[in-house]
């Protein structure tokens, strides 16, 4: 009888445990930008491709639009295991890293293409791994764009932009660039732009197209000054602890999977820099200034400063491999 016990005892424990086993990993992947950006492209491609080839293994869940986490609580919450994965801006990273600062550098990269060049060199590489010791590991970098100034003015040179208010990310790279303007810069979340913008808390921005058309900037800034002066990526990231401690063949196929969603996401970039650009354009709500190169150059002139003020926190030899990014090959 006793043994009858012992052995229906340990078959229940068994049946429990391969039960637990069974249980799908979670992934919540949470999120600050609308579905349609390059962002939230991306993170639907991640979510339909590991349920399709980890199906059983990994469910994932897309929060986007601030929903679950806005910028204020999102790092916060990915090293409580709350959500698994996130994708901030780099801006977002430069409380926990100062090399990381150098993608707020204004008119640093001439382009996005440049940006990837950086990104795949060795130093951009390094950059992905800078926030490890943190608690934080870099899966890929993504794109969106290169940002545009707006205000309720046309601003075409660095003077018609001095004493305005300007939302910012969390950087200090940024704030210093709108205290080269004689401007006062503004940290704001992102989930409270559009309504800082329409309320006139602020009186301007800057952001890339894909943002500013998906979240309707457009409709509440009278001009765009095309000045593509920086750049706003992104890094998707997860918690060391998390990722390290997945079945190995699970993670082996997330990180296939992300490596395929990272060209897509990309690939996006690079056309709906175009597209939302022309679709800002179309709607006829704002006016799109295109700036003379001699216009362009005073607006350099005025946020160089900022590369000095940075230099010895970020590393020279970081910017100097970010500019030799500029050639083409
Ligand atoms: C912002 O705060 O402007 C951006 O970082 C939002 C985003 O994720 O693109």
């Amino acid at each position: 009888m006793r043994i009858f016990i012992h052995s229906l005892i340990l078959f229940c424990c068994t049946l429990l445990l391969s039960n637990v086993q069974a249980e799908p990993i979670k992934i919540k992947f949470s999120h600050v930008v609308a579905e349609t950006t390059p962002k939230g492209i991306g993170a639907n491609l991640f979510k339909k491709l590991v349920e399709e080839r980890l199906a059983g293994k990994v469910v994932v869940e897309i929060y986007p639009n601030s929903q679950l986490y806005g910028d204020e609580k999102e790092m916060e919450a990915l090293l409580l295991g709350d959500v698994q994965i996130l994708a901030p801006s780099l801006a977002k990273f430069g409380k926990y890293t100062d090399k990381i600062q150098l993608f707020d550098l204004p008119f640093l990269f001439d382009d996005l293409a440049a940006v990837d060049r950086f990104q795949a060199s060795e130093k951009g590489l390094e950059l992905l791994h800078a926030v490890e010791k943190k608690g934080y590991y870099g899966l890929a970098f993504w794109h969106n764009g290169m940002k545009q100034f707006s205000a309720n003015k046309p601003l075409r040179v660095p003077a018609d932009a001095k004493g305005l208010k300007f939302r910012i990310q969390q950087s200090k790279v940024l704030e210093a660039q709108f205290k080269a303007l004689g401007a006062s810069p503004e940290k704001l979340a992102f989930a409270e732009v559009y309504n800082a913008l329409a309320t006139g808390i602020v009186d301007g921005a800057e952001n890339p197209w894909a943002n500013i058309y998906s979240k309707k900037f457009h409709e509440v800034q009278k001009y765009f000054s095309e000045t593509n002066h920086g750049v706003l990526d992104y890094m998707v990231v997860t918690n060391t602890a998390f990722w390290k401690k997945l079945p190995d063949d699970v993670r082996t196929e997330l990180e296939k999977i992300l490596a395929e969603v990272t060209i897509e996401v990309n690939k996006i970039a690079f056309e709906q820099e175009m597209t939302d650009r022309q679709k800002v354009i179309d709607s006829g709500k704002t006016q799109v200034i295109q700036l003379t190169p001699e216009e362009l150059a005073q607006w350099r002139t005025a946020m160089l400063p900022v590369w000095k003020q940075f230099e010895d926190a970020i590393g020279k030899d970081l910017i100097d491999a970010a500019l030799a990014a500029n050639k083409k090959p």
